[in-house]
């Protein structure tokens, strides 16, 4: 696409994407202390052109993960950025543009940041981050409502034998992903999500899975833990769209929920080609936006509102946040509290 073209694409997902009252895709962010660059310094400007790589809509976004390394020797800047194994590379492509244009005013001035955003992770340094294993610091979201007291037991069973088969199956996938769904009680399934930068072995990655998996809470309807490496998450309804779900394994399984057929594959991504004008990009963008509306659509169902009060005196352990009565915490651990709203 000409540069043109992929301004006017990504303006109107862009807009879309606001339109469609998505909250923002924020979720939190670390900023290293332990080394800082000036504006006018060589790193601020491998940095810039990092990020403007990284926002490069490239084929790379086809795996939903990108890379990049600028520069020599102290000013050597290396990136990655992760988009959650569902997204639609159109979607993922949007995330980078916002995550990149949003990291310099999380971290001002500090060599080092690691930023979560909802469907996304963006990471860079002035060490080499990639290929190399990061459990910390992270991020839990926990969903502020219980599962009945009933249900305690059933949910500990499930979250654990689901998350467990899902990362096994992500550890030795090639994008270090997994989705997987139980059946939970009979007219509620239990979805997980787990997913590694795919650039661990899988060694490295299921490490990374235990830990954010041993992490998530166990009492409560929903949960995330978002890892530097990686990033884990489940919740009792469809949070991921699963017609862009990699290919399931056979189904040969005495499978209880039949689902017909995803109708509608991936739209074609119409890429590289340097002869695109904005008369075919609109009609395509706007197919892709209803799209888009359509990936959202699950994700819009249940409204939340994070709750963003924080307190220094955290005293995290174990990367956990048990305590629902410490809204946030802040240390090497964010803590974040989701209260979810039923939609009218
Ligand atoms: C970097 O800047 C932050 C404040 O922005 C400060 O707390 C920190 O000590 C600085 N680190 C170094 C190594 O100068
Ligand atoms: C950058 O600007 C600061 C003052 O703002 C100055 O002290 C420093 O020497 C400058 N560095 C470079 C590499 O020009
Ligand atoms: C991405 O595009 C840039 C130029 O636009 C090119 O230099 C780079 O090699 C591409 N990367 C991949 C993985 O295709
Ligand atoms: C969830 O359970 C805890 C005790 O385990 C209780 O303190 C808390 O108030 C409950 N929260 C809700 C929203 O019911
Ligand atoms: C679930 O996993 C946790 C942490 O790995 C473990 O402590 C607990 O015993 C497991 N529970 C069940 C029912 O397997
Ligand atoms: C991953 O695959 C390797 C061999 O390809 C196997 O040894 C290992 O047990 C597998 N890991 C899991 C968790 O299935
Ligand atoms: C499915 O499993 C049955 C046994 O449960 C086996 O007979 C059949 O060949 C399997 N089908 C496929 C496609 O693997």
């Amino acid at each position: 696409m000409t540069d043109y073209s992929s301004f006017i694409f990504f303006q109107l997902l862009i807009i879309i994407f606001h339109a469609s009252g998505q909250d923002p895709p924020y979720i939190g962010h670390f900023c290293g202390n332990r080394a800082n660059f000036t504006r006018n310094s060589t790193y601020y400007s491998n940095l810039r052109s990092l990020l403007s790589a990284l926002s490069r809509p490239n084929a790379s976004y086809t795996t939903g993960f990108f890379s990049a390394t600028v520069g020599t020797g102290s000013d050597t800047v290396t990136g990655l950025f992760l988009c959650r194994g569902d997204i639609i590379p159109e979607i993922c492509a949007d995330n980078a543009l916002y995550a990149v244009d949003d990291a310099l005013t999380r971290c001002p001035d500090q060599k080092e940041a690691t930023i979560w955003y909802n469907p996304c992770t963006l990471r860079y340094s002035d060490r080499n981050i990639l290929s190399t294993l990061a459990t910390s610091p992270g991020v839990l979201l926990t969903n502020t409502n219980n599962v009945t007291a009933e249900l305690r037991d059933r949910l500990r069973d499930v979250l654990n034998s689901t998350m467990d088969d899902a990362a096994r199956t992500a550890v030795n996938s090639s994008r270090k992903f997994a989705l997987k769904k139980t059946d939970f009680t009979p007219t509620t399934r239990f979805y997980g999500l787990v997913q590694c930068t795919p650039d661990l072995t899988s060694d490295e990655c299921n490490v990374c899975l235990r830990r954010a998996i041993d992490g998530l809470p166990r009492e409560q309807v929903g949960g995330r833990n978002l890892l530097p490496s990686c990033n884990v998450r489940y919740e009792l309804y469809p949070f991921y769209s699963e017609t862009l779900a990699p290919p399931p394994p056979p189904p040969n399984s005495s499978s209880v929920f039949r689902q017909p057929p995803p109708a509608n594959p991936q739209p074609r991504v119409y890429k590289n080609s340097t002869s695109m004008i904005v008369a075919i990009v609109v009609p395509i963008a706007v197919g892709l936006l209803l799209f888009a509306a359509l990936q959202f659509y699950f994700v819009k169902r249940l409204k939340k509102s994070y709750d963003t009060s924080a307190s220094n005196d955290g005293n995290c352990k174990n990367n956990m946040c048990p305590d629902l009565n410490v809204r946030m915490r802040v240390c090497s651990y964010i803590c974040i509290y989701e209260h979810q709203v039923k939609n009218t």
